[in-house]
């Protein structure tokens, strides 16, 4: 499925840009495209983020830690 239409990014590539490292929408963005244009599809990024339990930032990138965040470092 197309999240982002602007730069024809399927949510399969944003998933691939969230399993290598992208913990924020401008991250995700960076990596894939996704959300560099309009900005529509920022709070379907960060949906996605969030149903994989990175939510750590806002959709506007603020440095803005969601109350519910964490990532596991051992
Ligand atoms: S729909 Fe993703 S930047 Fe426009």
């Amino acid at each position: 499925m197309v999240v982002c239409h602007c730069r024809a990014v399927s949510d399969c590539k944003v998933r691939q840009a969230i399993e290598a490292g992208a913990g924020d929408v401008e991250a995700i963005a960076r990596q894939c495209g996704a959300g560099m244009a309009c900005g529509g599809c920022r709070p379907a990024l960060a949906m996605l983020l969030s149903d994989l339990g990175l939510e750590r930032f806002s959709v506007d990138g603020d440095a803005r830690p969601a109350a519910s965040a964490s990532r596991a470092t051992v």
